[in-house]
């Protein structure tokens, strides 16, 4: 997939949440080849050094007609701050499309779950609207998205979705929406309860969130891809940083990495040692280990 770096010229930017953001880029050499789950690097300082390096982020939406994509984010940080200051008008540096994005369904026979926790609805929603323009144009009631988030104004894109005939089931941390709990239990609930089981599962979200889908698709029979995140310098297999301990069927007890950026972000969790990620996450592990 050929990677070009461009300016691209932000057209929009949208505060859609406390703290959420959604930009539009006008970036017409990378948005042709784009595909959902995958990413760009956005360098987010035009001038000084901080921050030194771009940062990624995936593609939320993608208009390709217009040669325009949509990213949306979270602030966490002095580059996503930065971020959010740049105005209409002005250009950001960018490189993509990068990494492997979604396998999309083959059918619209396939019955697919979606789990979104908070900011991981972003590359999801690419991959949503794939499956709405293309497979499940006329099944859109096939497409079960559970989506969790803290608060229900952190809701980005329910209503259109649910307006695009999405079947959503909607969590929040503090109950202002949907079921008081989490994205997991809500999708677990409904899922065990049936004698059938989805054909395709895809998830993004926190860490702890991934890591029970983890354990939950254990011994079912389910396609599952999921959109992971690690501290990415480089983007483009460079640094080697983005590395993540992972399980090598034909030599299990040698230590083997996968590497976000090229051999992800999307990867099928059955490939990644959970136990073991602890030392290579951006943010502490703050449940029991698997
Ligand atoms: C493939 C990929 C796709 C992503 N897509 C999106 C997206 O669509 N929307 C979005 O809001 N964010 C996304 N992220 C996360 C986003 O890149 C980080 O939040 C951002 O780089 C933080 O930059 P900062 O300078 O604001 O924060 P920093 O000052 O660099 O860090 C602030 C805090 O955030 C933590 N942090 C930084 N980067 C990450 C990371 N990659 N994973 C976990 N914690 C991190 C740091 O450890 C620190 O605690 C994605 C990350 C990856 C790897
Ligand atoms: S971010 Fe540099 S190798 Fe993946």
């Amino acid at each position: 997939m050929p990677r070009v770096q461009e300016k691209a010229k932000i057209l929009e930017s949208h505060r859609e949440a406390e703290g959420i953001y959604r930009l539009v880029l006008y970036a017409p050499k990378i948005v042709p080849t784009a595909r959902p789950g995958q990413f760009v690097m956005v360098r987010v300082a035009s001038e000084g050094a901080d921050p030194l390096l771009a940062r990624p982020f995936s593609f939320y939406r993608l208009h390709k007609d217009d040669g325009l994509c949509e990213i949306l984010l979270r602030v966490v940080g002095t580059g996503t701050r930065l971020l959010t200051r740049r105005t209409p008008g002005s250009s950001v540096d960018v490189v993509g499309p990068l990494g492997r994005g979604f396998t999309a369904p083959t059918s619209s026979e396939e019955t697919v779950v979606l789990v979104a926790g908070g900011i991981g609805i972003a590359p999801l929603r690419a991959l949503l609207d794939h499956m709405l323009a293309t497979t499940h144009k006329n099944h859109p009631e096939r497409l079960h998205l559970y989506y969790g988030a803290r608060s229900a104004g952190e809701l980005i894109a329910l209503h259109a979705l649910q307006r695009a005939g999405v079947v959503t089931v909607v969590s929040t941390d503090d109950g202002s929406a949907g079921e008081a709990g989490t994205v997991l239990d809500a999708m677990r609930k409904r899922w065990e309860a049936s004698a059938q089981m989805p054909n395709r599962l895809y998830a993004c979200g926190s860490l702890p969130m991934q890591v029970n889908v983890a354990r939950w698709i254990r011994g079912r029979n389910i396609l599952v891809e999921m959109s992971l995140e690690s501290m990415m310098a480089c983007g483009i297999g460079a640094c080697l940083g983005c590395a993540l301990p992972a399980v090598d069927p034909e030599a299990p007890h040698e230590p083997r990495y996968l590497h976000v950026c090229q051999d992800g972000p999307v990867l099928d969790p059955r490939r990644i040692q959970w136990d073991k990620l602890q030392p290579v996450m951006a943010r502490p592990l703050t449940f029991t280990s698997l």
